[in-house]
């Protein structure tokens, strides 16, 4: 069998929910439990930042270990290197293609893939796959104790050209911000925000429209009001796969 529950905010609540619903069926006798969890909280902080931190993800990797679950997908894990702290088979599906055939659907076939740093380039690669205009990704550096966000300066491709951003999660807003800005400032024309986890703090969608971008189209791992694109698809091929 199958559960599916996504730790969005609330993520404590979610998570604990998941944990328990994964024990009860383990104990009412299911022979084989898939965990199946969109979005999975807590897993960005894969190392210790800053002395005294909380090397979350492998708090949650553990306890999904340890409550019983016998498999666990997921779609676009940050940080998909923690994924190999679990001794379960584990699947770390994509959005991207369902995002970039949304775009194509609305007509921005041609549109430039973009990636707001390089650790999200393979997102603007995959996203290039349907798109095919090319892609780039930001160099961006965060200062990890302000969250300041710096970029080094260069130009792309992109005058007179639609252009969509590609990033795993939207969480502040201010990566997905500062890339549209540069992406506005060297004359696109229209800039797509796109993510597969939007967990928009307070702020973010309107920091996000006030960089000059067109619009902002999320999935429905994380529930918010720009849940356009269904990751279902990709969760029921993987369910039917056989292990
Ligand atoms: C960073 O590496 C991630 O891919 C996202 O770009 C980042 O977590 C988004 O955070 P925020 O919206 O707070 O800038």
């Amino acid at each position: 069998m199958a559960i599916i529950q996504t730790t969005g905010p609330p993520q404590d609540t979610n998570l604990i929910q998941l944990l328990l619903l994964l024990r009860t069926a383990k104990d009412l006798g299911a022979k084989s439990v898939t965990a199946v969890v969109p979005y999975f909280a807590y897993a960005r902080q894969m190392r210790r930042g800053r002395s005294g931190e909380c090397v979350s993800a492998e708090v949650v990797v553990n306890l999904v270990e340890c409550v019983g679950a016998d498999r666990f997908v997921t779609v676009n894990a940050h940080a998909p290197e923690i994924l190999e702290w679990f001794k379960i088979p584990v699947e770390n599906l994509s959005a991207i293609t369902l995002l970039a055939n949304f775009f194509k659907q609305q007509g921005l076939e041609g549109a430039f893939s973009f990636a707001p740093d390089d650790g999200a380039l393979d997102l603007a690669k995959e996203g290039d796959r349907v798109l095919k205009g090319g892609y780039g990704c930001l160099d961006k550096m965060r200062d990890k104790i302000t969250g300041e966000i710096n970029v080094v300066e260069k130009a792309f491709n992109v005058k007179d050209r639609d252009v969509v951003v590609f990033d795993d999660i939207i969480s502040t807003g201010a990566t997905m911000q500062t890339a549209v800005k540069i992406l506005k400032a060297q004359k696109a024309r229209r800039v797509y925000a796109a993510c597969v986890h939007p967990i928009f703090a307070e702020g973010a969608f309107e920091r996000i429209l006030s960089a000059g971008a067109e619009g902002v189209v999320g999935t429905d791992c994380v529930s918010n009001k720009v849940n356009v694109v269904s990751v279902a698809p990709v969760i029921v091929e993987a369910l039917q796969r056989q292990l």
